[in-house]
Parts: structure tokens; C-alpha cells; sequence
């Protein structure tokens, strides 16, 4: 027999299992999308789509931004968009998700790593300077699971040598840096709505610039570069990127409801720390750095080498208690399918080497309860020694 949606929720409600990750989608949701649904809107031509770049964008305090399908197209939407040649280079971290340097590979551009911090996991701005050459064209600055990265000293390195500032901010939704919104530093910047992300329209990203010829250039690129005055002539290869009025009128009804989320988020992360500080075996995330307070995207520890084992023994036996995990990223230089391209041979990052190992995060989705960080926490100290 066929479960219905509403009783497969409750099921998942009922269980003692606490997920990684769980939206929260009750605010204007159901209601917006009522309206696409009645009107028969339900494509990118849809209102909610430009109402929804409008309003992101000025939140972010951007002149443009374009909807599309995933972070991970936004990423490929502004790397094609800012034209890099064959060996041009693009300095970025290794310790990030494979959108990134996937984005760079497929301009025909040569992506260059940099270690990580750590304590924030974000890119080690002390090794960018070192490994600017004649041919790097721009500088990729990811922040990383709630801290940003330390902007400045690379928006000062762009200006020495004249290199572009792409921002990776897709997880960084409402936070701060030096008080200024993250997505604000790039040349051009990105954002994703993948459901574990502060506001969700299922699958979704957008890019934001406030140049006038980069938006554009965008605009086609997510559109199969479509000809403004002849449709079906197209000067250029894109790709169809196009974010639906659905997956909009989502996003319109979640950013509503941001700040709320992002005050939770706090909570949920502060909440984790008094209740596990004073256990040693485990690097928690630092609350602030002098330039930003953790907005908690997710929560995530660092298991002490002393305890004899890793991540992925720690993910199993909190799996065995019912408490889901997420593993850290994987660095880019250990990716078999960067090294099948000949790519950052015998590159060794040691410290993103030493956080993919033994890091991982723990439930934090924002419809997680404070009983259910309590009970995540318990396993944890009972579990983890
Ligand atoms: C830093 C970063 N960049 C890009 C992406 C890609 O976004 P998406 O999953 O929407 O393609 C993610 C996804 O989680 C991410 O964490």
C-alpha cells in the first residue's frame, strides 16, 4: 500500500531518528504556491522568479541578481560569465565542495589551492599571496559552514595585482562580515537554496553582481544564450539554468521569514556549545572571530586525534543510535576526479587533509527541536570516548 506524503512526514515525525537536516516550510509557502498552481505560472516566466531576484538581491544590497537552478549553476553561470582563457588560474581553498573547482575546470581555466584555517575552515589567507603567478585572473573566496572568510586581506591582494573577486557565499545566507552582508564582496557572488541551506526553494542559487554588462551576460548564459531580438539564434553556447516560478515562490515565502531563521540558527549552534563544552574529545566551532559571530549554518566538530578513531567510525555509531551526519568536504586535491586529469599532483594540504578526516556535523536543520540537540548531544558524550 502507497504511503501518503502527510502520513510519510508524520512517520518521520513519530521516529526517534533525528535527521541531519530539516526544512522548515510554514510560512507563506503552500499559499504562493496556491497561486502559481491556480494561475498555471509554474515556469521561469512566472512573477515570483523577478520579485524573487528583486528582493534577494536588495537584501544582499546588490544591483542584480539572476535566478537559477542550483549554487552549483550560479557558480558555472558566473565563471562563464567572466570570460577566463586557457591557462588562466583561479585561486581558491581546497577544502570545499567540488562545485567550485569543477566551475573553474570547465572554463578550460586551471584552478590553484590554498589550505584552510583550522579553527574557521575557511580558506588560509596567509598562503594566497604565494601562489599569485603572471596568469591568475581572479581569487574564488568560499566561507565555510558559518564563519566568512577574513575579506579584507584578499579584497587588498585583488587590488595590488588586479585580480577579480568571485565570492562562493551559497551557505552564507544573512551573515556578516565587518558588519557587511556576505555576497557583497564579489565581483560576483553566489548563493544556493538546496534544502539544507537558511532559506530552500528545493533546488535553486543565484548569482549576484552589481555590474551591469555581468548580469547580462548572465541572464543568457542561464538561457541558452537566446538572442534578445530573435529567439532561436544564439550567438553562444549557454545552458538551460532557468529557476521555475515554483521553486520562486518558495524562496519568496522563506526569505519572509530570515531573520527568524537566522536567530535560530544561532540558537540551535550556542545551544550545541554550552551543552558540550567541557568534553574534550572534540573540537567544537568557534563562537566569533574578530570580524564576524558564527551564524551556525551547520554545527560542526572536529574529533581529537587522541580518540583513536575517525569520522566515518564516530558517523556509524551515532548512526547506530539514530542521530544522522554529514561528512566533512573532501579536498579538492584528493578528488579522483581531479587527479584523473593530472591535476594538484603530490599537492599535500594538511590541515584540510586532517579536518576531512576526522570532522563531520551534527544535526541542525532548522526545524530541529532544543529535546532533540539535547538527546544528539547525550549520544555524542556517551558514544565518543
Ligand atoms: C560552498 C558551497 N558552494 C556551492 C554549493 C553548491 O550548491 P548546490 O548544492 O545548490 O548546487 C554548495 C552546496 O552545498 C556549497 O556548500
Amino acid at each position: 500500500m502507497e504511503k501518503s506524503q502527510s502520513n510519510f512526514r508524520k512517520e518521520i515525525n513519530n521516529s526517534k531518528f533525528i535527521p541531519v537536516n530539516e526544512p522548515l516550510l510554514n510560512g507563506n509557502e503552500k499559499k504562493y504556491l496556491g497561486i502559481c498552481i491556480d494561475s498555471g505560472w509554474i515556469s521561469s516566466e512566472g512573477s515570483f522568479v523577478k520579485e524573487f531576484e528583486n528582493k534577494f538581491s536588495q537584501r544582499v544590497g546588490r544591483k542584480f541578481g539572476i535566478a537559477v537552478s542550483s549554487g552549483t549553476a550560479a557558480l558555472d553561470t558566473a565563471l562563464a560569465a567572466i570570460k577566463l582563457k586557457k591557462n588562466d588560474e583561479v585561486i581558491l581553498p581546497t577544502f570545499t565542495i567540488i562545485s567550485c573547482a569543477a566551475s573553474i575546470v570547465k572554463t578550460g581555466a586551471t584552478p590553484v589551492l590554498v589550505d584552510c584555517d583550522p579553527l574557521t575552515f575557511n580558506m588560509d589567507i596567509e598562503q594566497v599571496e604565494g601562489k599569485i603567478t603572471k596568469r591568475t585572473k581572479a581569487i574564488m573566496i568560499v566561507h565555510i559552514y558559518g564563519l566568512p572568510v577574513d575579506v579584507d586581506p584578499v579584497l587588498n591582494l585583488a587590488k595590488k595585482y588586479n585580480l577579480m573577486i568571485i565570492e562562493d557565499a551559497a551557505e552564507m545566507h544573512g551573515q556578516r562580515y565587518k558588519g557587511k552582508e556576505c555576497g557583497s564582496f564579489g565581483d560576483i557572488s553566489i548563493f544556493s537554496f538546496y534544502p539544507n541551506k537558511i532559506i530552500t526553494t528545493g533546488e535553486g542559487g543565484m548569482v549576484l553582481t552589481d555590474n551591469e554588462w555581468l548580469f547580462e551576460e548572465c541572464k543568457k548564459i542561464k538561457n541558452l544564450y537566446f538572442d534578445k531580438e530573435r529567439r532561436y539564434i544564439h550567438e553562444d553556447i549557454g545552458w538551460n539554468f532557468r529557476m521555475s516560478n515554483i521553486q520562486a515562490a518558495v524562496g519568496l515565502a522563506q526569505l519572509e521569514q530570515i531573520d527568524r531563521f537566522i536567530l535560530r540558527k544561532k540558537r540551535i549552534g550556542k545551544l550545541y556549545t554550552e551543552l558540550l563544552t567541557g568534553f574534550e574529545n572534540l573540537q567544537l566551532p568557534l563562537d566569533k572571530t574578530n570580524y564576524s559571530e558564527n551564524i551556525y549554518w551547520v554545527y560542526p566538530i572536529v574529533l581529537k586525534e587522541r580518540l583513536g578513531f575517525d569520522a566515518a567510525e564516530a558517523m556509524k555509531r551515532l548512526l547506530n543510535e539514530n542521530v544522522g551526519t554529514r561528512h566533512f568536504f573532501w579536498p579538492m586535491h584528493l578528488q579522483p576526479a581531479f587527479k584523473k586529469m593530472g591535476l594538484f599532483k603530490n599537492e599535500r594540504y594538511p590541515v584540510s587533509e586532517k579536518i576531512s578526516k576526522y570532522g563531520f556535523y551534527i544535526p541542525s536543520g532548522l526545524a530541529i527541536t532544543d529535546d532533540q540537540i539535547e538527546r544528539v548531544v547525550r549520544v555524542i558524550r556517551e558514544e565518543l570516548r
